[in-house]
């Protein structure tokens, strides 16, 4: 990790900067194919184009997975995965709440990750094994053990408006038991306010591998726990996700494992 931690450093911040530049301006918006909600302006593209040209000139073996372009020598052992703009929806109302999210993968394994708000100013970052920070200082997960006292994090995905079933069942039954639940439109965000302890908990049903890439080793390496709705350990290729202090992540577990008897029922 040592030329890859600088680097990444310098890479989030520079990106962050073209992207705080942007906020605010008119832009062009599009909706991903056969959508109506889900949205990509010219700054994804933009930022994704800087961060992958950057990447490819100085690592120029590395796989790249990107959230708006198809996956570049897949085969290599080391791979970028990259979510130029997590939280489009929010940057597109010109509300404050978006980052960058960027991981390093090495043989399968996150070895390094940062996501970074360039509005708020709020970088966080972690290497495996060396803990996680927000802003060089160290962070860590909430000491919460009740999910009555806990706060929550969720997202919805894109295809809600045709499938609301599939996410809004366990909003439904997460909001009667915990203290509240919040969706804040950035699920790297939401991984790294659990890492520091805003949140006590997330969950989300329909994530990609550029939205957790990062803030899964952040929130690891801040103590945290990361698991599918099974409890067995997420991987960033799978879409449901169970996260927490570690204390409530069994009384989120079963919350959960109720709404899935139930819906197999229907
Ligand atoms: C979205 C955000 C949102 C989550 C969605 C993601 P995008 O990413 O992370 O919080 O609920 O599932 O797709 O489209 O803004 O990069
Ligand atoms: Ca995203
Ligand atoms: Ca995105």
């Amino acid at each position: 990790m040592k030329s890859e931690e600088p680097f990444l450093r310098k890479l989030l911040l520079d990106a962050g900067a073209r992207l705080r530049k942007q906020y605010g301006r008119v832009r062009t918006i599009r909706y991903k194919a056969g959508t109506v909600t889900n949205l990509v302006t010219n700054v994804d593209q933009e930022i994704e184009a800087f961060i992958k040209d950057r990447i490819r000139k100085q690592f120029p073996e590395d796989s790249i997975l990107a959230e708006e372009s198809e996956i570049e020598k897949a085969d290599a052992k080391r791979r970028w995965i990259i979510d130029p703009l997590d939280g489009t929806t929010n940057f597109a109302h010109d509300l404050p709440i978006f980052s960058i999210s960027i991981g390093l993968e090495i043989d399968g394994k996150i070895a390094a990750g940062g996501v970074y708000n360039p509005v708020q100013d709020e970088f966080f970052f972690a290497v495996k094994g060396r803990g996680a920070t927000c802003n060089r200082k160290k962070i860590r997960v909430s000491q919460t053990r009740r999910l009555e006292q806990s706060l929550l994090a969720t997202g919805f995905p894109y295809d809600i408006h045709d499938h609301p079933e599939r996410s809004l069942p366990y909003f439904n039954t997460l909001i009667q038991r915990a203290q509240g639940v919040r969706r804040l439109g950035s699920a790297a965000i939401d991984l790294c306010y659990l890492a520091m302890g805003r949140f006590d908990g997330f969950f989300e049903v329909h994530l990609n591998p550029w939205d957790t890439a990062a803030g899964m080793l952040i929130l690891l390496e801040a103590g945290g726990k990361i698991t599918d709705f099974d409890g067995r350990p997420f991987s960033i290729y799978q879409r449901r996700l169970a996260a927490s202090n570690g204390r409530i992540h069994q009384q989120m577990l079963a919350a959960i494992q109720e709404v899935r008897n139930e819906l197999q029922q229907h």
